[in-house]
């Protein structure tokens, strides 16, 4: 018997395929699994076959693709009880509603749902089906049930579907999944990904301070934390990185260039003048919306019972730079934060269009995340998608973050 052990780190994918239209993203998924250093194996359920062919993923994979429990020669060259040991981790792209029902309830009554029955290794699935039956009732509790029982779900994402409604169901893509494979560590780190080389990121941190007199300003909460998670995840990803940091006692990341700043009219003349030439841009800063009109250049004094401090709106930067780039033949992918206490979805999807953003991450402050802390809890929204990257420590949401972006990076030139 396999022991957990063993199990912890997949090299050995067993990839079970099911009847759906995103049937087709698994095709890709065999391939970026083997670009990632993974040995892979199809297993097809017999509706999967209407919509791919086993020769493809045959092709793919470079081994020999399994569908039915009652066929002779692949018994002989390895049984399915075999197979279920072979598997250090077994991912089913697309789940459809009803392999997830049989899963959840024990069935097994094709060869996919009798390895997995079959097997100890971890189980990750990314569901895809209409945006109607994920939100039933029954889908809703089998995946809740398969949860609880320690399986990874993964996804789905939301937007515009094969069936053209709208709304959460669809597959997460190839490189989405696999970056969730690796943050969760079920898919070995042995081939470490070098994805972001070539790229270039600038990324904003940290608060704005805004001086008032020459010992007192007007500031925020921001650590730098989050943004700096992101420049440390891009960097070891093999992007070259600048850092446009506000006020912070974070040391500089590996391979990172810092550029300190103190207030928001600095911030942005840095990022207009480092944003263009770069693939994405990431503003995570927390800036200062607003700066004293006047700076005292001497103390202020204690002098009256009232005072009465009069403040000018600071350029924004984010929709500055999105301005600026946009005639560029090739302008970086354009990615905001919005932090947000209440209606958090709907307050980060307006911010985006009216900042003409690509992608908001959509942050969810409150007791324990957002500022100041280790954790965060983000939801990246772009125009036609929108993924949960969950509440988590803000080193593995900044890898995650990256994941979700990676894959509408534009072609290198
Ligand atoms: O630094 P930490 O302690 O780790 O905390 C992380 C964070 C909570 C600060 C970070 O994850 C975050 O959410 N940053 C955005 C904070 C915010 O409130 O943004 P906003 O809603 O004011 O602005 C929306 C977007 O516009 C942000 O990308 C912001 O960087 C940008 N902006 C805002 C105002 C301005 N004048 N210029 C800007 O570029």
């Amino acid at each position: 018997m396999q022991t957990k052990q063993e199990n912890a780190v997949g090299t050995r994918v067993l990839l079970g395929v099911c009847g759906g239209i995103a049937a087709y993203k698994a095709c890709e998924l065999t391939r970026r699994l083997k670009d990632a250093g993974a040995q892979v194996r199809v297993v097809m359920t017999n509706n999967a076959a209407q919509f791919v062919s086993a020769t493809t993923f045959q092709a793919l994979s470079g081994e020999v693709v399994r569908g039915e429990i009652w066929d002779p020669q692949a018994e002989a060259a390895m049984g399915h009880i075999e197979l279920a040991r072979w598997a250090q981790l077994i991912v089913v792209a697309p789940a459809t509603a009803n392999t997830i029902a049989k899963i959840a309830h024990g069935m097994a009554d094709d060869l996919l749902t009798t390895l997995i029955l079959a097997s100890s290794a971890p189980l990750a699935l990314a569901p895809a089906m209409n945006q109607q039956m994920f939100a039933a009732a029954s889908v809703q509790e089998n995946l809740a049930t398969l949860k609880r029982r320690g399986s990874h779900i993964l996804g789905p994402a939301s937007g515009a579907q094969a069936c053209g409604d709208v709304g959460a169901g669809r597959m997460l893509e190839a490189m989405e999944i696999i970056a969730i494979l690796r943050e969760k560590q079920l898919l070995s780190a042995a081939y470490p990904e070098q994805n972001w080389l070539g790229r270039t990121v600038v990324v904003t941190a940290g608060p704005t301070y805004e001086d008032l007199d020459p010992v007192r300003y007007l500031g925020n909460r921001s650590s730098g934390k989050m943004g700096f998670a992101i420049a440390q995840a891009a960097a070891r990803a093999g992007a070259q990185v600048n850092l446009i940091a506000g006020p912070s006692a974070l040391p500089t990341p590996a391979g990172v260039a810092r550029i300190d700043v103190r207030d928001a009219r600095s911030m942005h003349a840095q990022a207009l003048e480092l944003a263009p030439g770069s693939d994405v841009f990431i503003a995570a800063a927390a800036v200062a919306d607003y700066r004293p009109a006047q700076q005292s250049l001497q103390k202020i004094k204690k002098s009256t019972d009232d005072l009465v401090l009069e403040l000018v709106k600071n350029p924004d930067i984010v929709a500055d730079v999105a301005k600026r780039v946009r005639s560029l033949p090739k302008p970086p992918l354009m990615v905001g934060f919005a932090a947000e206490t209440e209606s958090v979805l709907e307050n980060a999807r307006s911010k985006r269009e009216r900042k003409g953003l690509d992608f908001i991450a959509a942050n969810h402050v409150g007791p324990g995340k957002g500022m100041e802390t280790a954790d965060n809890a983000l939801v990246l929204i772009g125009a036609e998608t929108e993924i949960d990257l969950g509440q988590a420590d803000k080193d593995e949401l900044a890898g995650l973050l990256l994941s979700a972006l990676y894959p509408h990076l534009r072609p290198k030139l």
